[in-house]
């Protein structure tokens, strides 16, 4: 979708179809809606005094102005009541009106920005607003189908016009296109099946993403991970013909000094459950393993497109999780990177073993920070339901900051407790550790591990994202799908970084 800023009057710009919103139970219109029913018979006062629309959220109507406007058609949406207006609302509202738009066949859509003094966003946030919504909103993937694909209905521009153009408004704009592209990269990224997104190719991705936005990019092969002693990702890579990588993306702003935020991503490209295979139902679904990934890389783009002022290493571990000859066993102890000893008591607990060898490989750039995002357990879903990540770690200040970087972009992520008692269980009779412990309490047992590699010292918060990196149902933001969970949530937790406070690990 092209997406234009125009300086304009809207009443006399000529358009096929205008998205004109208002306030549930508003007396008032907002200043384009009043200007549109200035130029078309009061038609947006009629339908609401004839009681056809509202105002409530998400409800609409589409109207057809008389031949002698200038515009042809009307997408009336409601904002739902003003009390309870959001960005949020605003990021949903356009999504549903560009989407009843595309379906009615109406490719190019004209959004006058509401420029009322009472209205509770200012330009620029508006505009970010409702261009995230509308780009996130209308993804959809349809690169595998090759059967009447005149069917798909695409949507072409959207055309933001305003009296005013203003720096703010260009930089919301601008804001929201680099966020969405990193969204839908992760989307793409995830919905790729993985006999297409290998290992190779999503190594190749990371690099491509990095070499476009000038970072350092490094692909540590599997011969040097042995070398190195990363015991614990070889072991689940070893399963698999394809073979694994460890990707390291390095963006450093011009001058930037301080030691980097890193951010590691659990790659599985497909997880099988490896000897401790999965059930078949439901194992299609498995192509997703890399959600974390995806977020990841998806973050590391928009981070370089916004030029956030701060060092962001990403280490990414790719692998297969498959049962094969050569493949690792229950029972077998694994020598991890950190030196410790890891009892594997089931395959299909795989993406702690490769996230293990990179949180200590992280300490290499001596982080300030490290968070990781890996679709880790199907207890997070036991315990928090679809849309929700678990959020845990050592850090109290960093879980407040995401929490709240959640709540902006509206991300839902809660928090799980990870007293250190959680540990006993986790203790092995043969070597240091075990890889899984019953099914009591998975999604902390599975980052009480985790808290093992995190090097000494370092903040360090983990978001298990098994529920929320895949969408069942579909939403006004996230269709059907891959949600490219997280990276919105990394880019405005990094967008206002600042230095943790020390000592309250
Ligand atoms: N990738 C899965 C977790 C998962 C489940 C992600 C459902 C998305 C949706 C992970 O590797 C896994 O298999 N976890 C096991 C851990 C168990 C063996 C302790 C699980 O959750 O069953
Ligand atoms: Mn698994
Ligand atoms: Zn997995």
């Amino acid at each position: 979708m092209e997406i234009k800023i125009q300086k304009g009057d809207i009443t006399t710009t000529a358009a096929e179809a205008v998205v004109i919103f208002h306030f549930d139970q508003d007396d008032k219109l907002l200043e384009p809606a009043a200007a549109v029913n200035g130029v078309t018979e009061s038609m947006i006062n009629r339908v609401i005094e004839a009681g056809d629309f509202n105002g409530e959220h998400l409800e609409n109507v589409l109207l057809f102005a008389q031949d002698s406007a200038p515009i042809k058609r009307i997408l009336l949406m409601g904002l739902g009541k003003r009390e309870n207006f959001t960005a949020q609302t605003l990021r949903e509202a356009t999504a549903e009106a560009l989407k009843a738009l595309r379906d009615r066949r109406q490719p190019r859509a004209v959004l006058p920005i509401p420029l009322d003094s009472e209205f509770p966003l200012g330009v620029g946030e508006t505009a970010e607003a409702c261009v995230l919504g509308g780009m996130l909103g209308l993804y959809q993937f349809t690169e595998l189908v090759t059967k009447e694909r005149d069917k798909i209905k695409d949507f072409d521009s959207l055309t933001i016009i305003s009296r005013k153009k203003t720096k703010a408004l260009a930089n919301g704009v601008d804001r929201a296109k680099a966020v969405a592209a990193g969204i839908c990269l992760a989307r793409d990224l995830v919905t790729l099946p993985s006999n297409q997104a290998t290992p190779t190719f999503l190594a190749k991705k990371a690099e491509e993403v990095a070499a476009r936005s000038g970072m350092r990019f490094k692909l540590i092969r599997e011969p040097e991970a042995k070398k190195l002693g990363m015991g614990a990702f070889l072991a689940v890579a070893q399963g698999s013909e394809e073979p694994g990588f460890m990707a390291v993306l390095d963006y450093q702003p011009l001058g930037e000094e301080s030691p980097p935020v890193v951010l590691v991503g659990k790659g599985i490209t497909f997880d099988s459950g490896g000897i401790s295979i999965k059930p078949a139902k439901d194992m299609d679904k498995m192509k997703h393993d890399m959600a974390g990934s995806a977020a990841v890389i998806g973050a590391m783009q928009t981070i370089a497109a916004l030029k956030l002022p701060v060092r962001v290493v990403a280490i990414i571990p790719f692998t297969e999780n498959l049962p094969s000859g050569k493949a690792y066993k229950p029972g077998d102890v694994i020598h991890s990177l950190s030196g410790l000893n890891i009892e594997v008591i089931n395959t299909d607990a795989e993406g702690r073993m490769i996230l293990a060898d990179a949180l200590t490989y992280a300490d290499r750039y001596k982080p300030q920070a490290i968070i990781d995002l890996a679709t880790l357990t199907g207890a997070c879903i036991v315990a928090l339901g679809d849309n929700v990540a678990g959020l845990l770690g050592n850090n109290d200040e960093l879980q407040a900051r995401l929490q709240a970087a959640a709540e902006e972009s509206g991300e839902k992520v809660w928090p799980l407790p990870l007293w250190d008692s959680y540990f006993e269980s986790m203790k092995s009779e043969v070597a240091d550790l075990k890889n899984v412990d019953g099914r009591k309490a998975g999604a902390i047992t599975a980052a009480i591990f985790l808290k093992q590699f995190v090097p000494e010292g370092v903040p360090w918060a983990h978001l298990d994202i098994a529920g929320c990196a895949w969408e069942d149902k579909g939403s006004s933001l996230v269709p059907k799908g891959a949600t490219g969970m997280g990276v919105q949530l990394l880019t405005r937790l990094l967008q206002s970084w600042k230095p943790l406070k020390k000592d309250n690990i």
